[in-house]
């Protein structure tokens, strides 16, 4: 039985737990990797750009004594119309697992359905499970580093998008506190309404009242890829979502020891002000580098090694 990894809510919190602690040995140097997948290739799929995903994939692969495969979706018969399950089967026979970044989230579902090998999540437009694992990652680090995080609140602005998404699922198996300060316009995907249902998680429009006593502020783009206009000119979206920038004065409703967050790319100006983002309680270049640390432990825990 082939393990996938694309969501967060797929698994319990002592399996989510053990990738993390995974993740920590293999940073901390602890634990020595160097041939835990030799032998191995991992093939990356790319429907969209990326820099750390693709960067961090890569280079944990190869840290891990595998070979990565780089595809981009366009460069392929996909592209022509060649059909999910068909490329699932061929791909199954010449490598051992898969790492997809794709537009549509039925996409990764059906390849993981007639791949007989494991499909790991590196974003759809529903969720982003291995940013927010490396979030955790960091919060850990950070704030909470016996991995329990009973005791925190995480505050999310803006947009109610895949990384907010990975985030509720996150709180639902974590048990942290997550108050999402989002439009109503804007919230999140009515499949996550039985998460949001759950006391630890609520939502509100005022983002004052999300980052009171809040241990982590986090927030991202006003424009997912994908979306019509690019990330320079959202449009309506940015009159909705102004009210919700991270600033120094959101920063300073929130605990004096609270930290910053984004997953990158940052819109300097837009979701969060630059004092912010390049302030002393932004923790995001620690955050980007976490990424190859916990997907080097998703790719191990997938691949049973
Ligand atoms: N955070 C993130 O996934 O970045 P990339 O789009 O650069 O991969
Ligand atoms: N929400 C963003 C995340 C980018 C890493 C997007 O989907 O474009």
């Amino acid at each position: 039985m082939t393990v996938d990894f694309i969501d967060i809510a797929d698994f319990d919190q002592a399996t989510l737990t053990a990738i993390l602690d995974d993740a920590v040995a293999m940073k901390s140097g602890t634990k020595p990797h160097g041939e835990r997948l030799a032998h191995q290739t991992v093939a990356m799929i790319f429907e969209k750009p990326s820099t750390r995903t693709r960067v961090s994939f890569e280079v944990g692969i190869r840290q891990m004594g595998a070979v990565p495969l780089v595809l981009k979706s366009e460069e392929m018969q996909l592209g022509r119309g060649e059909t999910i399950a068909d490329t699932a089967k061929v791909l199954s026979g010449y490598v051992d697992a898969i790492m997809i970044r794709t537009s549509r989230h039925e996409i990764i579902t059906e390849l993981a359905s007639h791949a007989t090998i494991p499909v790991i999540n590196g974003l759809t437009d529903r969720s982003h499970p291995c940013q927010v694992m490396a979030d955790i990652m960091t919060m850990a680090e950070i704030k909470a580093p016996s991995l329990d995080f009973s005791a925190m609140k995480v505050a999310w602005f803006g947009d109610g998008n895949n990384v907010a998404a990975s985030w509720i699922e996150a709180a639902a198996v974590f048990g942290f506190q997550l108050d999402l300060a989002v439009p109503p316009a804007l919230g999140p995907d009515s499949s996550l309404d039985h998460l949001m249902a759950l006391p630890n998680i609520t939502m509100t429009a005022k983002p004052e009242d999300a980052a009171i006593d809040a241990d982590v502020l986090v927030t991202d783009t006003w424009s997912s890829m994908g979306m019509p206009g690019g990330y320079s000119n959202s449009g309506d979206r940015q009159g909705l979502l102004r009210p919700y920038q991270i600033n120094e004065s959101l920063m300073a409703k929130a605990k004096a020891d609270a930290i910053f967050m984004h997953c990158l790319p940052v819109y300097r100006g837009q979701e969060a002000s630059a004092g912010v983002v390049d302030g002393a309680q932004s923790v995001i270049w620690q955050e980007a580098e976490n990424r190859l640390h916990v997907q080097k432990a998703i790719m191990a825990f997938c691949l049973k090694r």
